[in-house]
């Protein structure tokens, strides 16, 4: 039986507890009105982690580019191994799409990120008070498809251990 590599599996769990932590962070920041000093911490904290996120996104891109992942098992469908890929597809998208949107919007509120209160980001974009609502709202639509493709893959996943009772969840476990 194939098996994805161990970085491969670290880099999955890890991206889904900081994403996971990056969905909460964000509807703090939502439920939070007013620029007060703990929105603003809240936001820089969601800014480092989302960043993190980013450069996590290219690390797995290219590991996933070297490593291909194990094929499906022969009892899986075709249709459903296509909308695996698709599904999979998606996720890659929008992992360097959601922090990228957030970055930008970032950037257009005037706003520079330093990563860590330490390494100054690039400032790719000005200013600019038409593309920063625009920026906003693509931030949030594009988390939304995120969170609503994070919702089916892991139904799927569930899907495959408990109903086909196949070795689909098991072999993407540490243990
Ligand atoms: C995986 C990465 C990320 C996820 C899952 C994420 C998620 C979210 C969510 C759920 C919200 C609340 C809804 C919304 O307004 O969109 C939000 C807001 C926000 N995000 Fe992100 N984000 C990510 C990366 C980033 C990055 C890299 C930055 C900037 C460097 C950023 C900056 C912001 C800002 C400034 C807000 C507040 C928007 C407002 O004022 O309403 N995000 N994020």
């Amino acid at each position: 039986m194939q098996n994805y590599t161990r970085t491969a599996l670290w880099l999955h769990w890890l991206m889904a507890l900081l994403i996971l932590a990056m969905f909460s962070l964000g509807v703090a920041i939502l439920s939070m009105h007013g620029l007060t000093p703990s929105k603003l911490k809240v936001v820089t904290i969601h800014k480092w982690i989302g960043v993190t996120v980013l450069l996590l996104a290219c690390l797995r891109l290219l590991w996933r580019l070297f490593h291909p992942a194990p094929p499906l098992p022969d009892s899986v469908p075709a249709w459903q191994k296509n909308a695996a890929n698709a599904l999979h597809m998606l996720i890659y998208l929008l992992l360097f799409a959601v922090p990228l949107s957030g970055y930008l919007f970032s950037l257009a509120a005037g706003v520079p990120v330093v990563l860590f209160g330490l390494i100054p980001l690039p400032v790719v974009i000005e200013p600019d008070p038409v593309l920063r609502p625009l920026l906003r709202s693509a931030h949030f639509w594009l988390n939304t498809t995120l969170l609503l493709s994070i919702v089916m893959h892991t139904a799927a996943a569930l899907k495959h251990h408990f109903v086909d009772r196949d070795n689909v969840l098991q072999r993407m476990l540490p243990w």
